[in-house]
């Protein structure tokens, strides 16, 4: 995940020397989360301006070193981060975590800075994705809030496996050390059930420096290390190069008709020349002809290095596949559980589609079971029909196509993925893969001899959708019934699927919440998909107030079968039209969540045909229609034959 998040980051040319000097110390990555006041950017700074000193030295030894051994090969990090900035850019996805670095003659450091504002969560998760520790700040004179809380929760499920619970601000409780005690068991009670490894629990002024780079001196009873002593000696990851190789493929290198490599960061692992790997998704087999990195052609890379692998077969492998250890393959699924930290200003709701990003893929996502919302106070499991902003959750999630992806346990590179909105590109949520699920293994499609085409030929005419969106009471039944008589008497065959009808049947067990409604329509468009795929030409009639469901169902049809007609009248005119007398009960306070009163209507940008009713007779309404469609045929010389619609 970590190519896609790294954003604003500073001199990278320093730090791409600064990089290589250090390639033989240990990186520690860790983040800092807190409350807004709790001293945050006074901590950073504080470790930032202390090691300071040793990172100029560091960096004139380097020039001198470099001049000695030449260059070292080694733009592993700095590779990585310029990939994120590039993946970034061109997904537009804007995360504020800047990445700031430091270094003590034991060991370097990259500490993901997420600022703490409202955003908070989102950042925190961001940063997170790749950190082996979470600095939680506590204000001395506050304790443990809902926030740390929170934030911890979040850590754990990110995979973070120690925990240094900074006690910051001592000074403002005159360095009392039964303050600091209690907080600290406060925390333990709290955060055992969340699967750390370690717990430091360090009592600190950052303002003042006491126990972050520099030993208190008014602290005595405090034995333990400075916050810095203790980043300096914590165990990082695993032996990196034991795990099962991975490497997803982020383009195709094909610079001439002589070369054809896989370009790539490997995700975990290790690969060597002759090795034998696997393409996931096809599981066809081959084994790598070159490595070829910056400096040149390499025997074996790790876990971390951006190469180009060049297999010796022709194989096909587009972005978003991967090549794998034969013996440890990865999970290929389109149907997994995940734990889900949401961020997005607007719920998460089940049945929406979102877009779904792994390292290197991406593709159509809905949640079709939120299974339980986890309390972060009780680490209770609720039930809950969505997930609010900062709420997390566990929910089963079905894709349009198979990905490549391990447990998040296993692997957070390959285990983790972001959410984005398809209508505003933000980043939503992040979601750590638990398992694929087993019964998308046993679900296929069954191959079926008479297809779409043979069933409208049938018929003499070309399935299409025709869907009537507008508000209640705009028009949109009596126009969608008017022209369904006329195709019907032209010899067309139609269906009618009318809001109010399904509603009444498949539809039953759905309000008007903004959830029931996104489940409502996504029904809908699978029945109205069913019944183009019969060959018939559908004629849809619901309010469908949301864009994103309204897209959704394009999206299930074949290229240019939706017919989007928007049935554009104004509220005050449906109110007084009134037909069912709903306005007027709604109005009058009876009816709740009604659209364009207290429920919204986001009008469509560009449908297909808009239809301005004010005026105008539903006759001459359907003229406008039928015209658009004999148009439309006319234009389309491939259906002139078959007969339009
Ligand atoms: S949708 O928003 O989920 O697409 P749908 O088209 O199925 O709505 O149903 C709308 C019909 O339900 C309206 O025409 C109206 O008769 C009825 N209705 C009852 N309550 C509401 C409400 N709160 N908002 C809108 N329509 C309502």
């Amino acid at each position: 995940m970590q190519h896609i998040l790294a954003r604003d980051i500073a001199e990278v040319d320093d730090i791409r020397d600064y990089l290589a000097a250090q390639e033989q110390k240990s990186l520690l990555r860790f983040l800092t989360c807190g409350s807004v006041d709790d001293g945050k950017s006074t901590l950073i700074g504080r470790l930032l301006y202390d090691t300071k000193l040793i990172f100029e030295d560091q960096l004139a030894a380097l020039e001198r070193d470099s001049r000695k051994h030449g260059t070292t090969g080694a733009d592993i990090d700095f590779a990585l981060l310029v990939d994120g900035l590039e993946a970034e850019r061109e997904q537009g996805i804007t995360i504020d975590v800047a990445y700031r670095f430091f270094a003590t003659p034991k060991r370097k450091f990259i500490v993901a800075d997420t600022p703490g504002h409202e955003q908070y969560t989102r950042n925190m998760a961001t940063g997170a994705s790749t950190a082996d520790v979470a600095v939680v700040l506590v204000d001395a004179r506050q304790g443990i809030l809902r926030q740390t809380r929170r934030h911890s929760i979040i850590a754990s499920l990110l995979g973070i496996r120690r925990i240094v619970l900074a006690v910051n601000k001592i000074d403002l409780v005159g360095f009392d050390r039964r303050v600091f005690e209690r907080i600290r068991e406060d925390y333990l009670a709290f955060a055992s059930g969340l699967g750390f490894d370690g717990i430091e629990a360090i009592p600190m002024s950052a303002r003042f420096g006491d126990n972050v780079t520099r030993r208190s001196e008014t602290m005595a009873w405090y034995r333990g290390p400075t916050l810095l002593e203790h980043l300096e000696i914590v165990p990082v990851g695993e032996a990196l190069s034991e795990r099962p190789f991975r490497f997803p493929v982020q383009y195709v290198n094909r610079p001439n008709l002589d070369f054809r490599g896989f370009a790539g960061t490997i995700a975990s692992g290790s690969i060597a020349r002759g090795d034998e790997i696997v393409v996931a998704k096809s599981g066809r087999p081959s084994r790598v002809k070159r490595i070829v990195a910056h400096g040149g052609d390499l025997e074996r890379a790790v876990e971390g290095q951006a190469v180009t692998l060049v297999l010796e077969d022709e194989i096909e492998v587009s972005r978003g596949n991967m090549l794998v250890a034969p013996g440890d393959r990865p999970h290929v699924a389109d149907q997994l559980t995940a734990n889900l930290v949401w961020f997005g200003g607007t719920p998460m709701l089940p049945g929406r589609s979102y877009l779904l990003r792994t390292e290197t893929d991406h593709v159509s996502a809905t949640v079709t079971a939120l299974k339980y919302r986890i309390d972060v106070n009780s680490f209770a499991h609720e039930a809950s029909k969505s997930l609010e902003m900062n709420e997390v959750g566990v929910c089963d999630i079905s894709l349009q196509s198979p990905i490549v992806f391990d447990g998040f346990g296993e692997n957070r590179n390959t285990g983790a993925f972001i959410v984005i909105d398809r209508m505003t590109n933000a980043t939503v949520g992040a979601g750590m893969i638990l398992r694929p699920l087993r019964r998308a293994a046993n679900i296929h499609w069954q191959a079926l001899d008479v297809d779409k085409a043979a069933r409208a030929s049938l018929k003499h005419q070309r399935s299409a959708v025709l869907w009537f969106t507008g508000l209640s009471g705009s028009g949109k039944s009596t126009i969608a019934n008017l022209l369904e008589r006329k195709l019907h008497a032209a010899g067309r065959h139609t269906y009618l699927l009318d809001g109010d009808n399904v509603r009444h049947g498949l539809n039953r067990d759905l309000g008007f919440s903004e959830e029931d409604r996104v489940e409502n329509i996504r029904r809908v468009a699978e029945v109205a998909r069913l019944m183009a795929d019969a060959g018939l030409i559908v004629l849809v009639s619901f309010i469908s107030p949301f864009r994103a469901e309204r897209r959704m169902a394009r999206e299930r049809m074949a290229e240019g079968e939706f017919i989007e007609i928007f049935v554009d009248t104004p509220f005050e005119e449906c109110a007084r039209r009134d037909p069912k007398g709903l306005y007027a009960r709604a109005l009058g306070g009876e009816i709740r969540n009604f659209t364009g009163l207290d429920s919204p209507y986001e009008a469509p940008e560009k449908p297909e045909i808009h239809l301005s009713t004010l005026g105008k007779s539903p006759e001459e309404m359907v003229e406008t229609i039928e015209t658009w469609l004999r148009e439309r045929d006319s234009a389309d010389q491939q259906y002139d034959a078959g007969g339009g619609i």
